[in-house]
């Protein structure tokens, strides 16, 4: 390769490696007061986190309701309808702005809930049901410990 070629291609690698950074492992975000990461986003996609967030708030009551009437039909059922599908839904340019440890939790969040809903279809144990929804909202506890929302131009 000429000197020119090798250059371009230099340049072209840094490039890369510095938009993967910032798109893949960083995202948009700061380090708040409060200690938690900040992801910065618009007025329209914190809502739409928020509602998402909400709608895993009222899944899980739904699931603890239904492994006390041992209705493990109804477990699978809500389970399911926070699985993957709904990060699937997510649009790409939400998700470029999480850093990398949230998409991860999200994530595996969203497939043990699919995970939890092909248990409670072969279940006879309502407790190891109760046990595995436990597991996964240590997920939900350690994002909030570590994440909030910075809506941009505003809490910058
Ligand atoms: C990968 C990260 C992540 C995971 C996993 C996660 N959350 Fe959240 N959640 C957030 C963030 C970020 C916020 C915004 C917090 C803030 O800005 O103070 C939030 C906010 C919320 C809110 C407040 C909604 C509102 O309208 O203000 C609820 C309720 C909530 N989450 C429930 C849950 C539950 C239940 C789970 C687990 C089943 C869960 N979340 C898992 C990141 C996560």
């Amino acid at each position: 390769m000429t000197k020119l070629g090798w250059t371009l291609a230099l340049v072209f690698a840094l490039t890369t490696a510095a938009l993967g950074y910032f798109f893949i492992l960083k995202g948009n975000a700061f380090l708040g007061k409060d200690g938690r990461t900040a992801i910065v986003l618009t007025e329209e996609e914190k809502a739409h986190v928020l509602g998402e967030m909400r709608m895993l708030l009222e899944g899980v009551q739904s699931i603890t309701g239904d492994i006390a009437q041992n209705n493990m039909d109804g477990v699978a059922e809500a389970a399911s309808g926070l699985g993957m599908a709904v990060a699937n839904a997510d649009s790409p340019a939400l998700l470029a702005k999480l850093p990398i440890e949230v998409k991860t939790l999200g994530l595996a969040t969203h497939a043990a809930f699919d995970d939890l809903a092909a248990a409670a279809k072969t279940a006879d144990d309502p407790n190891a049901v109760l046990q595995q929804l436990s597991d996964i909202m240590l997920n939900c506890v350690a994002c909030h410990q570590g994440y909030r929302i910075a809506i941009k131009n505003v809490d910058e």
